[in-house]
């Protein structure tokens, strides 16, 4: 197998330049350096293609929607046959009130449904509603939880490197209000008794404690979301699951199907329509209900809930048509077996050049970790070598595949073409950081 990466043409490279002046993120939406960076020309199924016509198979995936590949058929022809009617109303129409219904259906903890344009949106709504509800306006987060770009949120999330002691917040961004930063707790992930303390301890303040239920890709160890589950119900506390990645990713259900435990309040996003911009707010109508307007008038606790192109039509249709092929028998097993294939590849790659690796995660959402210690939470993981897995993600890129910084998605498009030019990639890559390694001088010399 080989691959050979053709070098940026002149209009690529126009293009790039043209990114840099037009825009402060220019091409850094993810973590590669921009030398190597492209533009995406198209995609479809597993594979994209940049402005010089370079194909490489997918995982970053749009940073997770595309669990069917990009361009499904069935999605795109969906999309298609209800553009000709319009595509933004603000009044109600009925594609998204059949996704609010199969939401139901099919997410443990839905009893009621809010439609927003992003998972920032509904884990903000998520907050807001909890803080109406109860009267408290902290928030309990996870160290290297991420939960979008809100005030709130943007805190001691993945990419910290400076650690506080907990519950004291760090914040990852500029321009947020320092008043903000107290109003945000942090706790360990993976560390029941800790958490629980810090939850008992700051109870009378709390609005809600809000989960990655797979942070990032740690997973929970057996019977900490379950005693997260216990602890907040008994003090009353709303406990919401951020299933903005998990959502339709790890099963139908989510997370809360996966990991068997309910919580009040759910954000979804990503997965659950196709590629199109969505987020979903979704819960215990004990809690949902403080968005009713209605309230308003009768005097009550009330959140105002809306958006120019919240409940979109487009965005809906594109879940209704995403939804129908996930319960396509055997879709999900398919994901699962590709993904531990590769995690297992991925694996045996580096042990063959004797670099230790950590795999986390679950199968259709994993990571590299260039460390013997065990990865199970934001630090342990800071222990593993940060160089290692950029240039990682580096060599991949060279030999055709593309990542997230932070991880592999995987879907339902990914084939044994796919699958066979990847492990051949990651043998390329775990023979080049070896090398790498060789070139080092040892420092005992
Ligand atoms: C767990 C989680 N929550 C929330 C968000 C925010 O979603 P969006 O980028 O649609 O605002 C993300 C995005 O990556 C996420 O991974």
């Amino acid at each position: 197998m080989s691959y050979a990466r053709k070098p940026r043409t002149e209009r690529e490279t126009a293009l790039v330049e043209r990114a840099n002046r037009l825009i402060p993120t220019g091409l850094r939406s993810t973590s590669i350096r921009n030398e190597l960076m492209f533009v995406v020309e198209r995609a479809l199924g597993a594979r994209l293609w940049d402005a010089s016509g370079n194909e490489y198979v997918d995982y970053l995936l749009g940073s997770g929607p595309m669990v069917l590949g990009h361009a499904h058929p069935a999605v795109v022809s969906a999309v298609r046959e209800r553009l000709a009617g319009g595509t933004t109303y603000l009044i109600l129409s009925e594609p998204p009130l059949e996704l609010a219904q199969r939401i139901v259906e099919l997410v443990p903890c839905a009893e009621q449904v809010l439609f927003q344009c992003s998972g920032t949106d509904a884990t903000g709504y998520a907050v807001r509603i909890a803080r109406a509800a109860t009267g408290r306006t902290k928030v309990l987060k996870f160290e290297g939880a991420y939960h979008g770009m809100g005030e709130w949120s943007l805190m001691s999330n993945q990419w910290t490197h400076e650690l506080a002691d907990y519950p004291r917040a760090v914040p990852n961004s500029d321009g947020i209000p320092a008043s903000v930063r107290g109003l945000t707790l942090i706790a360990p992930w993976n560390d029941l008794d800790a958490a629980v303390r810090i939850i008992e301890e700051n109870h009378d303040d709390l609005a809600c404690v809000i989960v990655e239920p797979l942070q990032r890709t740690f997973p929970p160890r057996p019977g900490f979301l379950a005693g997260l589950r216990d602890v907040t119900r008994a003090l009353d506390i709303p406990f919401v699951f951020d299933e903005v990645v998990t959502g339709f990713r790890l099963a139908l259900g989510g997370a809360q199907e996966r990991y068997g435990v309910v919580p009040d309040l759910c954000a979804l996003g990503k997965s659950i329509s196709g590629g199109h911009p969505i987020g979903v707010l979704c819960g215990a109508e004990r809690y949902m209900r403080f968005a009713n307007p209605l309230r308003r008038f009768a005097g009550e606790p009330y959140v105002m809930a809306s958006g120019t192109f919240s409940a979109n039509p487009i965005s809906a249709t594109a879940g209704l048509a995403c939804l129908a092929e996930l319960e396509k028998p055997g879709v999900y097993e398919r994901i699962q077996a590709t993904g531990q294939r590769l995690m297992e590849g991925l694996r045996a790659a580096f042990d063959e050049v004797a670099i230790p690796v950590q795999v986390t995660g679950e199968p259709s959402c994993f990571e590299a970790w260039f460390t013997d210690q065990p990865v199970y939470d934001h630090r342990s993981s800071l222990a593993a070598d940060v160089f290692k897995r950029m240039r990682f993600t580096e060599l991949l890129l060279e030999h055709g595949v593309v990542k997230a910084h932070e991880k592999f998605f995987v879907s339902a498009a990914h084939g044994e073409g796919e699958i066979e030019h990847t492990l051949w990639a990651f043998r390329a890559a775990a023979r080049a950081l070896a090398a790498d390694d060789e070139d080092t001088p040892c420092e005992c010399w």
